[in-house]
Order: structure tokens, then sequence, then C-alpha cells
């Protein structure tokens, strides 16, 4: 009686924490509620599952220890109970049944194509050693390519999900879903977001020395935003108002392009040191104020367009993004080579 009596109260205890302490990072996505409660019902049955194992064994271990003195190992030989072997075949069979039930509809619900299958946003998934990058039908009908992935908030996604070279997973943790990016393949998955806001997007599968860096950021835009922040893609380079709206068009701003990137891009400054854009130190990149000393225009550019081609070996290994080049324009890319010229270390 007293164990069954800790029993009950170390699974209560256990339940209670279990469902009280947050586990996940916030609901991101439609999908994210559902596997979350899927998370909280497998909690309930398990604690006390675990519970029972734990009490077992420590009575066993108390009862049945040997005491000084004692010869005779073994217990007397049970042969049989066919009562017991009815409650320990059918309770866990039930338990299993409920769960296999409950997965099963929570599988299919957050699989579901929308009601609206057209109105569907699709997302093309590119996996390379070490960055994503991401691929729209832009407003004209071409391809946009991005290393930032923006989502329109309330509206169902289709990632199809490529890898280039090795496999790597894609996962918004926020948005609760996953998937491997398998070269010759494409996996796919669908989310609805539900709230605005920055989400870390990761690697989640070992794919080289720079997997802890193949990491980028989802952000969940207002549907208005999103469609004016595609339109403004397929504008003719030079043609539109420079990224962030406002400023003049002829000049680029070098500077924040350094440590903001475009809008689109990631920023320089986001990886690299450089004392002139006033970027901290210990980034993930080489620091450029020494890096870049007396190296051309030619060089520069090269590490830009090219990275894999300028460092190839050596640790820490390059995990400069193969194409951060394609999210910035030819003008934008001469800038940054002049800014960077500007500031190298004499
Ligand atoms: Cu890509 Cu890990």
């Amino acid at each position: 009686v007293q164990m069954v009596v800790v029993g009950v109260i170390a699974s209560a205890i256990g339940i209670a924490l279990g469902l009280a302490i947050n586990w996940f990072p916030v609901q991101g996505s439609t999908q994210s509620k559902k596997i979350d409660d899927l998370w909280n019902l497998m909690l309930i049955f398990a604690v006390p599952v675990f519970v029972l194992v734990v009490v077992v064994v420590l009575f066993a271990v108390k009862e049945f220890r040997q005491r000084p003195g004692e010869e005779k190992l073994d217990g007397p030989n049970i042969h049989g109970s066919t009562k017991l072997e009815i409650i320990w075949t059918t309770v866990p069979s039930l338990i299993i049944f409920v769960l296999v039930g409950y997965s099963a509809t929570v599988l299919s619900d957050i699989e579901a194509a929308p009601a609206n299958a057209a109105q569907e946003l699709k997302v093309d998934v590119y996996g390379q050693q070490f960055a994503w990058t991401f691929k729209y039908t832009g407003v004209d009908g071409k391809p946009v390519n991005t290393t930032r992935l923006y989502l329109p908030n309330h509206q169902s996604v289709k990632f199809n999900v490529h890898s280039k070279d090795v496999i790597h997973d894609f996962w918004i943790p926020a948005m609760r879903m996953k998937i491997d990016a398998v070269p010759g393949i494409t996996t796919s998955y669908r989310i609805t977001p539900i709230r605005e806001g920055s989400y870390p997007v990761v690697c989640a599968e070992l794919c080289g020395l720079g997997h802890a860096v193949m990491r980028q950021t989802a952000y969940v835009l207002p549907p208005a935003k999103f469609k004016a922040w595609l339109t403004k893609q397929s504008q003719p380079a030079g043609g539109g108002a420079a990224a962030g709206g406002g400023a003049a068009t002829a000049a680029i701003d070098a500077k924040t392009l350094f440590t903001k990137g475009n809008g689109n891009s990631t920023a320089c400054g986001s990886c690299h040191q450089l004392t002139a854009a006033g970027t901290p130190a210990g980034g993930i990149g080489p620091d450029l104020d020494t890096a870049l000393a007396g190296q051309s225009a030619a060089q520069i550019k090269q590490s830009i367009v090219n990275p894999q081609a300028v460092i190839t070996k050596g640790y820490p290994p390059n995990v400069m993004p193969p194409n951060f080049a394609q999210t910035l324009k030819p003008a934008e890319i001469d800038a940054l080579v002049q800014y960077l010229l500007k500031n190298q270390k004499k």
C-alpha cells in the first residue's frame, strides 16, 4: 500500500512537472500545437510506466536483497498466473492502441493539404555545405533565390527539400517539422505559420565540419509585406528602390550592406569582423581587417563570388555559403568590394 501511494504521488508530480515545464520553443505553426499535444499525451502515459518500473526495482532491491548469513539465494519457483498475464498483456496493448491511434490522426492532420491547395506557397529548399538556399517563384514566374526564408503568416507553405551534396536536415524548431534533405530525391513537408517573427532554421543532420554553423533565419511576415517583398525580388536590378525602402537608388550604402545585408542576403558582418563596420570580433568567419590585407579588388571579389575556390582546405573549414553572391545584385557586390578595399589594413 505504501508503495502504491509513493508511486501515485511520484507519477502525479512527474506529470505535473512535465506539463508545467515549457520544453519547446514558441508554437510557430498550426502544426506545433498538435505535435506538442501529442507529446503531452505520451508524457501522461510514460511517466506512470517509468515510475512503476522504478518503484518495483527499488522495492525488489530492498525486500529481496541478500541478508547477512542468508545462504539460499533463489526464491520459490512460481509457474504461471493467468490473471497477471492477462493484465500485463491487456494494459500495455490498450495504451499502445490509444497512442498509435492518436499519433496517426496527428500525422494525417499535420500533413494534410490545405482546403485551398492552389493558394499554397511552394518553396524549394536547397541544402549545401554549409548553407540553405530558398527558391521561390517570383511574380513574373522567374525563380527568386535567397538565403533568408520569408514566409507569409497564416498561409500554408509546402517545402520541397533538396540537397546538392550530402544529407542535411531542414528544421525550423518553432514550426516543429523537420525532414532530411537527401541528394537525388525530393522530400517535403508543409507548415502554416501562426505568428509573425523570426525563427532559427537549423541543419539537424551531421553533414560535415560546418554543420554547426548551417543556421539561418525564417521570417514570418504579414501576407501583404510578404507579397511586397516577393514583388520587389522580381524587379530588374537598379530599377527599384534600395532594400529597406526609401533611400536613393544610385549610391549603395556599402556599410549597411555589410552590417545588415540587403534584406534578402545574409549580412557579411554576421560572420566577419571589420573594424570600420563596427562588427564584433570572434565571429564565425575570418577577421576581414587582416584576412584581406594586401588583396586586389579581383581577389576580394573572388572571395565573395566563389569563396570555395579561395579557401579550399585547412581548419577551421570554409563555411562561407557558396550561394551567398546569388542573393546580391552585381552592383552590390562591386560596392562591397570597394568598401572592403577601402578598409584594408595597411
Ligand atoms: Cu547540413 Cu548539418
